[in-house]
């Protein structure tokens, strides 16, 4: 077949991050990553995405490992193809707003350790909260992408996009991300949609979605027609459900056409056989449930992102109230719109989520607010899409014994925080990182460093009982 290369379009693999968390819950090893980058790193993708997110936070807690020294390891093996991250604005890898020193260093040491791309996105679509990670993504020199967190709502027309695509621009990012956490994007909304980010900017365009509702490989096609540059997606043992599109697929899909990617179907098999495998395994274990793979087309009736489901039915089995799976799924949207219409994504979607959960279990709407939702109705996560409910908000005020809610940017509040930091994880430091890991997740880090200080004081045992038998000095 005569392959065009008039304007391939660019592909990012996403089965080192954003696939196994939406579907293992990111728990694939640094160890099972390795031995398959090499193959990879032949492909040709426009970057592959390996670092940030939850993986971050499930590296330190639950797989006792160090991120940064995977970090390391992966750019070691990727010789030729860039490495991408994905991370939260102001709030980093974690959940809530951090000092701008904090996130000055930390964009500073991922672009150090090996990070071309830096994918940063704001829960609220609050550009002001975007403003520190893409300045200092600039200074090191890394391609600072800013992503939209895309929802549906009156407030969300094209006028909408388009306006915040020039902003984005204006603020020196380096491409824009439409970032359809939950598989909302159509086809024929994902053409207007690019055209007018197009018409906004001038700025290469990227749409990453998720398979969850079904319609995500035929919105990539529209997109790309419409022109999108670049469309993320998973090799096939890790795609679909609530992952992405599978690569293969979607390369071959767009065979005999100007759009192709030409990558070699071959070697993308091979890289298949590798991670298939690993599927059974954890088909076996339990790790991968059936109940995450397929179709959900509640996503769509709903408008919630898969991973809140999952999150609301534990809460609902918790409290014992399973039985008010319904009732709750048809609140969630009347809390986000009390909430001001607001985009469901870490850590919004945790926020609405359990506020909507409460609403219901307790039988009264708003009879007890969470700390997160008073934050969020007082403006301490940046600014609401569209005004908040003034009742709630007042109630939420009055218990925080403020007067009126914040309107300048949120981190303008909070005092530099590294040094601090510094001085409290100081006795376990061995890395200048260290203290970042520590600044975003103080517990699970100094349970992580005393952890690989007793692996490594095992280390020296064995060896001192191996060749002398004594203790090394
Ligand atoms: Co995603």
């Amino acid at each position: 077949m005569a392959k065009q290369v008039a304007k391939p379009v660019g592909i990012t693999e996403t089965v080192l991050r954003d696939a196994h968390q939406s579907l293992i819950a990111t728990r694939m090893t640094t160890e099972q990553m390795l031995p398959i980058i090499d193959k990879m790193d032949k492909v040709g993708y426009h970057s592959v995405e390996c670092w940030g997110g939850a993986t971050f936070d499930a590296s330190l807690r639950f797989l006792k490992e160090d991120p940064w020294e995977r970090l390391r390891k992966l750019r070691d093996g990727f010789k030729n193809t860039k490495l991408q991250m994905l991370f939260r604005g102001q709030n980093i890898l974690g959940y809530a707003p951090y000092a701008d020193d904090v996130v000055e260093y930390f964009v500073q040491k991922s672009i150090a350790n090996g990070i071309d791309i830096i994918r940063i996105f704001d829960c609220l679509n609050d550009l002001r909260n975007l403003k520190t990670a893409v300045k200092a993504a600039n200074k090191e020199k890394g391609h600072a992408q800013v992503a939209l967190s895309y929802t549906l709502g009156d407030a969300y027309t094209l006028e909408y996009w388009r306006d915040i695509a020039k902003r984005i621009e204006d603020m020196g990012a380096d491409s824009i991300c439409i970032k359809d956490m939950a598989g909302l994007l159509v086809p024929n909304a994902a053409s207007e949609l690019v055209q007018a980010l197009k018409e906004g900017s001038k700025l290469p365009i990227q749409l990453h979605t998720h398979y969850t509702s079904g319609v995500a490989a035929m919105t990539y096609m529209k997109a790309v027609e419409a022109g999108c540059d670049v469309i993320d997606t998973a090799m096939s043992p890790l795609a679909m459900g609530t992952s992405q599109p599978a690569t293969e697929v979607m390369a071959k899909s767009f065979e005999g056409s100007p759009y192709d990617p030409g990558f070699d179907q071959n070697l993308l098999a091979e890289i298949a056989d590798y991670f298939r495998p690993m599927r059974e395994e954890w088909l076996e274990s339990g790790l991968l449930s059936p109940k995450v793979m397929g179709v959900n087309i509640k996503t769509l009736l709903y408008q919630v992102p898969g991973g809140m489901l999952s999150n609301m039915v534990s809460q609902l089995k918790e409290m014992h109230a399973e039985d008010k799976y319904d009732e709750v799924l048809e609140e969630i949207p009347r809390v986000r719109k009390d909430f001001g219409e607001i985009p469901l994504v870490t850590p919004s979607s945790q926020i609405v989520g359990t506020q909507a959960v409460l609403n219901v279990v307790l039988g009264e709407r708003y009879k007890n607010l969470t700390k997160e939702s008073k934050d969020l109705l007082v403006g301490k996560y940046g600014q609401t899409t569209k005004p908040v409910d003034k009742a709630v908000q007042k109630k939420a005020l009055d218990s925080l014994g403020m007067k009126k809610p914040i309107t300048y940017r949120p981190a303008d509040d909070i005092k530099p925080q590294l040094k601090q930091m510094e001085k409290e994880c100081a006795q376990y430091k061995q890395q200048d990182e260290d203290v970042l890991s520590y600044a975003l997740f103080p517990q699970v880090a100094t349970d992580f460093f005393k952890y690989r200080e007793a692996q490594q004081s095992k280390v020296d045992l064995s060896i001192a009982d191996t060749e002398n038998g004594v203790y090394p000095v």
